[in-house]
């Protein structure tokens, strides 16, 4: 659906995007995650030829973009990171506006209208000016608008900035139904937790370019932990055991903390019984048991040596 060769963008000595290539098939939500700045909206831009690329291309159902005519432009949507709506219409009223954009009229505009107000759950508040929709209300209208003429390519430039967790829900149901549907989804965001959540691939950018591409399982398994366990333990019982422990090849960390035990597993469930038959085996006892998932985070963490929350 969407192949993205190696672009840059360039303002003045600044790059924005330097070398980014990605691949989008129908059915599949790609996130492209990365700080303020990294180049996402920007890559965005270029993948629906608002600027051009200063090298590399962008190929849509296999060929380039010529111009803004071009019929393969109804093949796109765009929700924009910026909020396009006018306020003073009624959410209709925006939506016959836009329909009309992309030659939509009548029974067909009528139609298309009452299809996605009702995936993006508007259809009772659609007579009311959108100045009095709440933040996460217009953004469900911003994605409506992009889905009016049906598109196979559904472009979201952080769709859920500053919504509230109703309309958020309300999104992430309506894009999964897309993705069922065959759409190809391309979804931006510096929520690591929405790429987690949502996405079958994930893109990791920073500074312009591509730091990584996979799963997320893929991602994480990239790390030299997948899941911490963390172990209460009495640490004078475990002392004269704990170059023994260190030495064990199923744990890629150990840190004793007073009083607990924090071990870096490669494979929780599997690992975890390796872990209980060594103390076992050691005759030592442990009070508390937890667990924590190694993160989209962590992986951020390890490939930047910065946290996505600071970055
Ligand atoms: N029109 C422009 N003129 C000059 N510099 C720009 C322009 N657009 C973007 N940039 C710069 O390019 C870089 C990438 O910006 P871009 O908007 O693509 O990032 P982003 O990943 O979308 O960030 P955010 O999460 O804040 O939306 C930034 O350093 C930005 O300042
Ligand atoms: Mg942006």
């Amino acid at each position: 659906m969407l192949e993205v060769h190696a672009v840059e963008k360039a303002y003045g000595p600044r790059k924005a995007v330097d070398g980014v290539s990605l691949t989008l098939r129908p059915g599949e939500i790609l996130g492209l995650l990365g700080p303020n700045g990294a180049g996402k909206t920007t890559t965005v831009a270029m993948i629906m030829g608002l600027i051009a690329p200063d090298a590399g291309e962008v190929r849509i159902h296999g060929r380039a973009l010529q111009g803004d005519a071009d019929p393969l432009k109804a093949q796109l949507g765009l929700v924009p990171q910026d909020l396009a709506l006018y306020e003073d219409s009624s959410a209709r009223e925006n939506l016959a506006l836009f329909g009309a954009l992309y030659g939509l009229s009548g029974q067909a505009l009528a139609e298309a209208t009452e299809r996605v107000l009702g995936v993006v759950g508007l259809r009772d508040r659609a007579q009311e000016p959108v100045s009095a929709f709440s933040g996460g209300m217009k953004r469900r209208l911003n994605l409506a608008v992009a889905l009016l003429h049906d598109p196979a390519l559904l472009i979201l430039d952080e769709p859920t900035v500053g919504v509230d967790p109703q309309s958020r829900a309300a999104i992430f149901e309506a894009l999964e139904a897309l993705r069922a549907s065959g759409k190809a989804l391309l979804y931006t965001t510096h929520y690591m937790e929405e790429a987690e959540r949502l996405c079958d691939r994930i893109v990791i950018m920073d500074h312009g370019r591509v730091l990584a591409e996979d799963t997320l399982k893929g991602l994480l398994r990239r790390l030299p932990a997948t899941g911490m366990l963390l172990m209460d333990v009495e640490e004078a019982d475990l002392q004269p055991h704990l170059a023994d422990l260190q030495a064990q090849p199923f744990l890629s960390s150990v840190e004793l903390q007073p009083g607990r035990l924090r071990l870096g597993l490669r494979d929780l469930p599997q690992d975890t019984h390796r872990v209980l038959a060594w103390f076992a085996d050691c005759g030592l006892s442990w009070s508390h048991l937890a667990c924590e998932r190694a993160s989209l985070e962590d992986v951020f963490l390890a490939l930047t040596g910065r946290s996505l929350r600071d970055a």
